[in-house]
């Protein structure tokens, strides 16, 4: 009774838009690495799966189907399990590919591909860069993400450069690495700008920068010999800054994921007092705006994934700005799009409209579909 109690108050606490914020301070983050945190481990939700629909492949008898190796990812909402529901309920054969053991490669030996990521931690991440390059361009294997997704992932730098040559609604950013030219760059910014660190998630390591003064205290810091601390106690921000400006917006981040002609997606609204919405936890699912959906549809025209998340605010100024877009996402349920309260889907028609169906699905299921119809099946529309 007094632990349900304790439990109860905890999540109160938790729930707080104060606690929030102060989760998203650096100084929080330092403090808490001191005290003992549980390690990662793999959750495994199978007798949580059933609501959703099964999603089904149509597979030709003559093409042979590949062996898949799965990559087990230590997340909260696994997508691990995910892929292997879907392996399950279309005969695949498939294991569990033990990517962090020393003998990786020979492991992967067993597997025609190969699928998932542990997490978006920088050692995780720097970690699978290097195999996953191996193992597509030295192994012949198919790797979803595949190794240029892998290096795209969790890397706001590289998606500010993609959008700069490319036509991606990308808001303004500026990089630099030099010093000098960072210091002569801020002189010439449009106050307000944020600040981001890479990789970062969750608003963690996202500020507001409003002055010269406060821009070049960064600059100062992030070129220092140690660099700039982050909430990270092992990874400091050292030899680049990361301006952006910032989009005066509706108090939303609306997220667009488009898997194929399939579109789902819901909006994230800001903390009150604060401009960030990412990682706070207030979301609102409702209809999506046609704009947003064919902004997502035409950038993964360009960035080619299975499935991609796409981040926008939407400026006051009647505009789309993307500020993140992402080949792996993040799904806490099985009901990411809802339209007035109904859980479905927007599928886009070859006439150029969308209409909603009703359904449940988890999309890292429709992602390794979507995957095997791109390599396997060249027409691939689901
Ligand atoms: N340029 C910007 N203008 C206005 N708001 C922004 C801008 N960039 C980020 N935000 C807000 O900050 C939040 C976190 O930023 P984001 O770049 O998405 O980082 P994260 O990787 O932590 O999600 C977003 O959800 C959005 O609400
Ligand atoms: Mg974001």
């Amino acid at each position: 009774m007094v632990k349900q109690y304790e439990n109860h108050l905890l999540k109160r606490i938790k729930n707080q838009n104060i606690t929030k914020k102060i989760q998203k301070t650096i100084l929080y983050s330092r403090i808490r690495q001191l005290f003992p945190m549980r390690k990662p481990f793999y959750v495994d939700d199978r007798d949580q799966l059933d609501n959703a629909e099964i999603v089904r492949i149509d597979w030709k008898v003559s093409v042979k189907k590949p062996r898949v190796g799965i990559v087990q990812d230590y997340d909260q909402y696994p997508k691990w399990t995910k892929y292997r529901r879907f392996l399950e309920n279309n005969s695949f054969d498939y294991d569990i590919y033990p990517i962090h053991c020393h003998d990786w490669i020979e492991q992967a030996k067993r597997f025609d591909i190969i699928v998932g990521l542990p997490s978006n931690s920088i050692y995780d991440l720097c970690e699978c860069r290097c195999k996953y390059e191996i193992l597509e361009t030295y192994m012949g294997k198919i790797c979803y993400p595949s190794s240029a997704h892998t290096r795209l992932y969790e890397d706001k730098s590289l998606e500010a450069y993609i959008s700069k040559v490319t036509s991606i609604p990308f808001a303004n950013t500026y990089i630099s690495n030099d010093k000098d030219d960072a210091l002569t760059l801020i002189k010439n910014l449009k106050f307000p700008v944020v600040s981001k660190i890479i990789p970062s998630s969750g608003s963690v390591g996202v500020e507001m920068v409003r002055n010269v003064k406060q821009a070049r205290r960064i600059v100062n810091h992030a070129f220092s010999m140690s660099g700039r601390k982050t909430h990270l106690s092992y990874y400091q921000q050292k030899d680049f800054i990361y301006y952006q400006e910032f989009i005066p917006n509706d108090g939303y981040d609306h997220r667009v994921v488009v898997v194929g002609d399939w579109v789902f997606g819901f909006d994230r609204k800001v903390l009150p007092h604060d401009f960030r919405a990412s990682g706070m936890g207030i979301e609102e699912k409702k209809e999506l705006s046609e704009e947003s959906m064919r902004i997502a549809l035409q950038v993964n025209k360009i960035i080619q994934s299975p499935i991609l998340a796409v981040d926008m605010v939407h400026g006051l100024d009647g505009s789309y700005y993307i500020i993140e877009f992402s080949p792996l996402c993040q799904t806490n349920s099985s009901e990411e799009l809802q339209v007035n309260g109904t859980p479905g889907v927007y599928k886009y028609e070859a006439d150029g409209s969308f209409h909603f169906e009703e359904g449940r699905y988890w999309l890292a299921e429709l992602a390794l579909r979507q995957l095997l119809l791109r390599n396997y099946f060249s027409n691939a529309i689901i």
